[in-house]
């Protein structure tokens, strides 16, 4: 199994692309199965998470080939309805083909996805959306069996949660339902709207996009006609690039970046000391003259990104005072905090609350990854400990960073990756 070695210590410098967006890339490649024509997705990012849904694809019957960061695919030979459990299981995010394939063959069974380590991630928004839509669902060994003989039909659905995916999963139904669909509290990150996007080129009518409530006219099981597209950049991977700037309190730039997808991040970075410059897609990070502490609550987008709360904890262990990070989505997403601490990292932890105390030294150790966006937090931190740092499981990594060590190696960083 692959492991990361990096020696910290070392100031950054230079440039980094950054990639296509996992996140939005997943829903643009459930939302083709809507479709029978061949079109094209750019800019896909390479990582393990894009190839597990392909796997998926393929067992549906899909024909697509993959290379290059582009995805060609068509999805007019689709001969099965099945996302079954081993492959479900290792990627949560699969269970976004349930509202497709039941919107387009008014029937599938796709694996429950089960938990992770960041908490018991429910479903439940989802098929009660469904069922408000006139489907059937039954939960049977592990499964979710939706039938919708006579299609979907258009409703009115108030989400109780934001739910990103779940958003995602209603729009995609929507789209091929019946009638008029109202979605109210729908989740408005970029990776939404740009699904919308996606589905309004391929001529389903849709309001209110980007903000939280939307109408979208079904079209009654037409299969779409679908143009190429551009997936947009991985605000998440651009969001940890800078926080392995500031973290190291060097000046580097990123590239092929979406300055309007980071305004949360980069103004919790100016609260701290960092100021930052723009030039097109690149904006580059530079330097504290003292890194201050922050407070910092995760919300739904625009708010402050769940998704990059590890990634300042890990820097907050810099700052001088004490810090304060509340996790506001999930159970329990402070996995990272006792790997933090094997570094040496000063964090009391009272419920959703983390105190952070900075700034402290941080030493090199032996530590896990365990999920995906702690392991990036245990990067930054390896970067500014002293001595040599293995981060092991790092195929949590891999599921939703393309080219990581490259990517460092690039900017200076002393990083390599081994097997054990
Ligand atoms: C998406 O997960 C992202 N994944 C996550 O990114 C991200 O952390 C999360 O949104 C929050 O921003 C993808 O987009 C593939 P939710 P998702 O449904 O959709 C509760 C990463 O690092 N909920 O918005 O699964 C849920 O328990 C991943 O790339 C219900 O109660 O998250 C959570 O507390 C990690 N019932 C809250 O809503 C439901 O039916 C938000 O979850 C659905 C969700």
């Amino acid at each position: 199994m692959d492991y990361l070695r990096i020696k910290g210590g070392k100031k950054l410098g230079g440039s980094v692309a950054i990639s296509g967006a996992k996140n939005a890339a997943l829903p643009l490649m459930a939302a083709t199965l809507l479709g029978k024509n061949r079109l094209s997705l750019h800019n896909m990012p390479d990582v393990a998470d894009i190839q597990t849904l392909l796997k998926l694809f393929t067992k549906l019957g899909s024909d697509y080939e993959f290379s290059d960061n582009t995805l060609r695919i068509k999805n007019d030979a689709i001969d099965s309805t099945v996302a079954n459990y081993d492959i479900v299981r290792t990627m949560r995010a699969s269970i976004l083909v349930l509202g497709p394939l039941l919107a387009r063959f008014g029937h599938c069974e796709v694996s429950l996805p089960g938990g992770c380590a960041i908490g018991q991630r429910p479903i439940d928004l989802h098929l009660s959306a469904l069922e408000k839509m006139g489907a059937h669902i039954d939960i049977r060994q592990g499964y979710v069996v939706a039938t919708a003989e006579n299609g979907l039909q258009g409703a009115r659905i108030v989400f109780d949660k934001v739910t990103v995916t779940g958003s995602e999963n209603i729009i995609m139904a929507a789209a091929l339902a019946k009638g008029t669909t109202h979605l109210v509290n729908v989740a408005k990150e970029p990776e939404v709207v740009q699904l919308c996007r996606f589905l309004e080129a391929a001529g389903v009518r849709i309001e209110g996009i980007g903000s939280d409530e939307l109408t979208i006219e079904g079209r009654d099981r037409q299969a779409l006609e679908f143009a190429d597209i551009t997936v947009i950049p991985d605000r998440i991977e651009a969001g940890t690039y800078l926080c392995a700037g500031a973290i190291t309190n060097s000046e580097l730039s990123i590239t092929k970046a979406a300055k309007e997808h980071l305004e949360a991040v980069i103004d919790k970075l100016e609260k701290m000391g960092f100021y930052f410059t723009y030039n097109d897609d690149t904006i580059t990070i530079h330097p504290a003259k003292r890194i201050e502490p922050v407070e910092i609550t995760t919300s739904e987008y625009p708010g402050f990104p769940t998704d990059m709360q590890a990634q300042f904890m890990a820097l907050a262990t810099q700052a001088e005072g004490t810090s304060t990070i509340e996790e506001k989505l999930f159970e329990n997403r402070f996995m990272h905090v006792s790997e933090l601490l094997r570094l040496g990292a000063d964090i009391a932890l009272n419920g959703h609350l983390a105190t952070i105390k900075g700034k402290t030294e941080l030493c090199g150790a032996d530590v896990m990854a365990t999920d995906l966006r702690a392991s990036s937090a245990l990067v930054l931190a390896a970067l500014v400990s002293g001595a040599k740092t293995d981060i092991h499981r790092i195929y949590h990594l891999d599921r939703g960073y393309e080219s990581l060590e490259k990517k460092l190696q690039a900017l200076g960083a002393d990083i390599e990756r081994l097997s054990e």
